[in-house]
């Protein structure tokens, strides 16, 4: 089965076209990052005007890519929400349109478990930034087993840090998230803090190798909020303000900011993993998934892989480039949870969950 993902939920436009849940055929995404850089952060409005200009293009591009006849796949799934309305419904009006047309069936998927399910995806193939935005990326990988359920998944977005257990396709328990800030926006606020550009996370990270290059001893010590709670709830907040009050009122060299930069990612990913490995042990999951934007994080990549080897749980990411917003996702998490709806029953749901 060919499933067309589409995925307008935040800033970018994303569409894939992915056979039996797992082999990308096409991946192409087009980010309006570049048009509102200058704000530090997505401007809403400016987003879904984009995504209108550029979804059609997006559609063809992703066609074109994967050699499939867009009529010819078998269904059209879309991202429905979480995320901003306007955004939203640039996704959801434009799939209900592809399958009114095409008379194929049309299949909402949350973006959430479309993180969770960029980790079934083997992306040996092609995949593209669209050249209506701007640098294209190849993802290379090579096949790999899928995790095994019960398992245990962290997604770490921009917009959210929840911690779940699945103990099959399509059965989600919440065991835990954010009380404040995500993880993602908390990156994006703390690069602010220390004047680098949006999204915040690579800027962090590559902030930060400069003081690994470096290798130094830190002299910033930053909490590691709620590692030790018995629940599992994060909280991120407070670790952003402990940022701003190291930052208030000085002017901080280059030297200094890669300092904290290293420190912040430090304390962040610790808890993240130290509350995620805590989670799979208590649940006997049989693997770990991780999603989400966050996902692409070197440092939380390579020190799950430390824990995981330690407590013998595997650990799955998506390949970076599947890791961040995308179509493909979207189609995968379709093809396991095959259950669509008609145009009036399917409605954009900036608030909805799983
Ligand atoms: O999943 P995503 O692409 O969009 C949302 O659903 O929000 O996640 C975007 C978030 C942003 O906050 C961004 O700063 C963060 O993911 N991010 C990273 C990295 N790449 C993206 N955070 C840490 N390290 C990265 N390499
Ligand atoms: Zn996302």
């Amino acid at each position: 089965m060919i499933i067309l993902g589409i995925e307008t939920t935040c800033d970018e436009t994303g569409v894939g076209i992915v056979e039996d849940g797992r082999k990308v055929l096409a991946n192409v995404v087009s980010s309006s990052v570049n048009l509102y850089k200058k704000y530090k952060g997505v401007v809403p409005e400016v987003a879904a005007r984009e995504q209108v200009r550029v979804i059609i293009p997006v559609i063809e591009e992703a066609c074109q890519v994967s050699n499939v006849k867009c009529q010819d796949v078998d269904a059209i799934a879309v991202a429905y929400g979480p995320g901003l309305i306007g955004s939203l419904l640039a996704g959801v009006e434009m799939a209900k349109t592809l399958a009114l047309v095409w008379n194929k069936p049309l299949v909402p998927v949350s973006h959430l478990i479309g993180h969770v399910y960029a980790n079934w995806l083997v992306a040996e193939q092609v995949s593209s930034v669209s050249r209506v935005s701007q640098v294209p990326r190849a993802i290379k990988r090579k096949a790999f087993d899928t995790p095994t359920f019960p398992l245990v998944a962290l997604i770490v977005s921009g917009g959210h840090t929840d911690l779940i257990l699945m103990t099959e396709h399509g059965k989600y328990k919440w065991l835990g998230g954010t009380r404040d800030d995500a993880a993602g926006e908390a990156f994006d606020k703390v690069a602010r803090l220390l004047g680098l550009g949006y999204p915040g996370g690579p800027e962090i990270e590559r902030m930060a190798r400069e003081f690994t290059v470096n290798s130094r001893q830190s002299t910033v010590e930053l909490p590691r909020p709620m590692i030790d709670s018995a629940d599992f709830d994060f909280s991120f907040s407070g670790l952003k303000t402990a940022v701003a009050n190291l930052v208030h009122g000085s002017r901080l060299t280059v030297d200094r900011r890669a300092e904290i930069a290293h420190e912040f990612q430090e304390a962040i990913v610790d808890v993240l993993v130290t509350k995620t490995v805590h989670a799979a042990k208590k649940f006997d999951a049989k693997s770990i998934v991780v999603g989400g934007g966050v996902a692409a994080n070197e440092l939380l990549r390579s020190q799950f892989s430390v824990l995981s080897a330690q407590s013998s749980i595997p650990v799955f990411f998506p390949p970076k480039e599947l890791a961040v917003d995308n179509g493909a996702m979207i189609a995968t998490a379709a093809f396991y949870n095959f259950k669509p709806k008609t145009v009036e029953e399917l409605q954009a749901q900036p608030g909805l969950y799983f």
